[in-house]
């Protein structure tokens, strides 16, 4: 058994699964358009400890995300497997734009809407503008991988695909609610320096 903390929420996990499968079953917010086949990049969670309980990173990680973006501590999260027992905790790429974006519209006391609007707009634009620099030459290696029946539909099971979207979505709507699967406990993390 393995303690995986994603988002602000701790959840049990199994050695060699990925943080997209965590994710989904607790119903995290995490994007995964392409359902796990590293195409889509949706999945991007920036690991904030432990990260040396994860794999290395795969061959789609070095094909979509930029040196820098990795360099920041991000991986895809349907690429990144628990190969120790963590603790591991990582924020989404999806949740981090949602908790900027409310920070524009919803600035924090002694934060002003435009000061946060900076870190929002460099999370989108950096990461699209160096995909967009590398993006043709991307392609083509993933169609190579993928093959051409996987790369036009990645979807690996429509039913299991349409089941967590809506209760992602359901528990987004719900402010954030846990559903029906077990949260833990946070462990006792080290303190730094220990
Ligand atoms: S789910 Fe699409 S890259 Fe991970």
């Amino acid at each position: 058994m393995a303690q995986v903390e994603i988002n602000d929420e701790w959840m049990e996990a199994q050695l060699g699964e990925r943080l997209l499968t965590i994710a989904r079953r607790n119903a995290a917010h995490i994007g995964f358009y392409c359902d796990g086949n590293g195409l889509c990049t949706m999945c991007e969670c920036r690991i904030l400890s432990g990260a040396d309980q994860l794999n290395p990173p795969t061959e789609a990680e070095f094909v979509w995300l930029p040196k820098s973006r990795m360099a920041d501590g991000y991986r895809l999260g349907c690429q990144a497997a628990l190969r120790g027992p963590g603790p591991v905790r990582a924020l989404t790429r999806a949740e981090e734009l949602r908790r900027q974006l409310l920070a524009v519209i919803n600035p924090p006391p002694g934060t002003s809407a435009a000061e946060n609007l900076r870190p929002f707009l460099s999370n989108v634009a950096m990461v699209n503008w160096e995909h967009i620099g590398t993006f043709p030459f991307n392609l083509l290696r993933t169609l190579n991988r993928l093959g051409p029946v996987r790369f036009i539909w990645p979807v690996n099971d429509l039913n299991l695909f349409v089941r967590d979207t809506v209760r992602i979505t359901q528990r987004m709507l719900s402010g954030g609610q846990p559903l029906t699967v077990k949260v833990v406990e946070p462990p006792t993390l080290p303190r730094e320096g220990e």
